[in-house]
């Protein structure tokens, strides 16, 4: 299976960031079409029927998230979560930056669908430069009429705005994103209520991930029977898969969900200097290892992904070769989770400090076996514990590594157990 290019649209069609070249590639007329001559129900009925999931990590279906929002209250809002905070995810950046107008007509569309009036794009807060672009879109769709007052002589309004983040990786969990575009701590919030009922200044908000709508132009064109027919039953479409680590030309790869491991590692070169794999992360730094021989022809897709034992979440595969030092894989995550850690609970605040410290010792060559049993006392600790995902997705690289790869921790250990022994002799 090859590549298709559903959202990546602009590597077949050059300089499609521009307004002109999108219009004239059927840019905005959905949207159009849309509030002249379709109910808002309509298009979340298409959107619904798709089996479109969030790209930006859980995977939960859009329409089903869109219908949660109450008919009757107003103001409502659409929050576009282009943090992409996740180490080892970049497919936000390049859709931000080359394709920014379908982000923004799939966001218009969604606001439509929901009865909200206003988007907030929030950008990670090292995206300057998409940051310009999305402004320069916006403005420019607005100047011709695409996007604000009244679109296309209807009563319906829809102005798109642009918001830096706060620069923290908590800040893409969308609860903590609503506080930080509220201008308060970004520190998730108790769910529920859901955002959906009390999001974006206690409003009806659905926040969706910028890859997922970018999905939505293409589906309103083309249909819910379209995009079922790409993917699988469960997992329809084509997903961008952010490719990193060991791997021979490193990138973003769109191809239909259910693609086999063996058909995208070919795309991207295979495994770096012909080496053999060890393992992957399928999900970044938050996911759970999964090993060589458990990917051997895993079709790629959220459910067989989590049957093989970890999270295809925003689908980047950070590769990792033979040579690999699992401690040191798991000690660079913690390292993250802990300086990422937003201090709201104690169980992720300290939990993750004394992971760090154990790991320190580790990969210095003075851990011992106590050390290693350690770890799995400390995840006890925060698993379950805390007040949003974060504590558990810094437990992911720590528990499967060692459960999977337990010569990589007795070798670190026996080093410090050697180190010892000379100091003794
Ligand atoms: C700690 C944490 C970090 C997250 N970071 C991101 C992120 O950077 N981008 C993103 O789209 N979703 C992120 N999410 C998921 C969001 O909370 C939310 O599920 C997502 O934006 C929903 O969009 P979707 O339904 O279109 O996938 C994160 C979740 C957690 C718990």
């Amino acid at each position: 299976m090859g590549e298709m290019h559903v959202v990546l649209r602009h590597r077949d069609i050059p300089d499609l960031h521009d307004l002109d070249v999108y219009v004239a590639h059927g840019g905005y007329a959905q949207l159009k079409r849309a509030v002249t001559t379709m109910q808002p129900a309509e298009v979340l009925d298409i959107v619904k029927a798709s089996g479109l999931r969030g790209r930006g990590g859980a995977g939960f279906p859009t329409g089903l998230k869109w219908s949660f929002c109450p008919r009757d209250v107003y103001p409502k809002y659409i929050v576009v979560n282009n943090d992409e905070s996740e180490p080892g995810t970049f497919k936000d950046h390049e859709l931000t930056l080359r394709n920014p107008h379908q982000v923004i007509e799939g966001a218009a569309l969604a606001a439509y669908a929901i009865g909200a009036q206003a988007v907030y794009i929030y950008c990670r807060g090292e995206f300057w430069q998409e940051m310009k672009v999305l402004e320069a879109a916006v403005a420019r769709a607005r100047a011709a009429g695409w996007l604000g007052q009244r679109l296309h002589g209807t009563d319906y309004t829809c102005e798109v705005y642009v918001t830096p983040g706060a620069g923290a990786y908590i800040c893409g969990e969308e609860t903590a994103l609503l506080n930080s575009l509220e201008g308060e701590l970004g520190q998730p919030r108790l769910k529920p209520p859901f955002p959906a009922v009390a999001g974006l200044y206690a409003r009806p908000t659905v926040v969706n991930n910028t890859e997922t709508l970018a999905n939505v132009p293409p589906i309103v064109e083309k249909g819910a029977a379209w995009f079922k027919a790409i993917g699988t039953e469960k997992s329809p479409g084509t997903k961008v898969f952010c490719l990193s680590g060991h791997v021979e030309r490193p990138g973003n790869y769109e191809v239909p969900l259910g693609t086999p491991f063996e058909d995208l590692m070919a795309l991207a070169g295979g495994v770096w200097k012909g080496r053999a794999l060890k393992a992957i992360m399928p999900a970044g730094a938050s996911s759970p290892v999964t090993p060589a021989a458990k990917l051997a022809g895993l079709p790629l897709d959220w459910e067989r992904v989590a049957a093989a034992g970890s999270t295809l979440g925003s689908a980047s595969f950070i590769v990792l070769d033979e040579t690999t030092d699992m401690v040191w894989v798991a000690d660079k995550t913690t390292r993250f989770f802990q300086h990422e850690s937003c201090g709201k609970c104690s169980p992720c605040r300290e939990g993750t400090y004394w992971l760090k410290q154990v790991y320190r010792r580790l990969v210095a060559g003075q851990g011992t076996a106590a050390d290693v049993d350690l770890i799995g006392d400390i995840a006890r600790q925060i698993d379950g514990k805390c007040f949003c995902p974060l504590g558990e997705f810094a437990l992911s690289a720590p528990r499967s590594t060692l459960q999977l790869f337990r010569e990589d921790y007795d070798r670190a250990a026996a080093g410090a157990a050697a180190q010892n022994g000379q100091a003794h002799a």
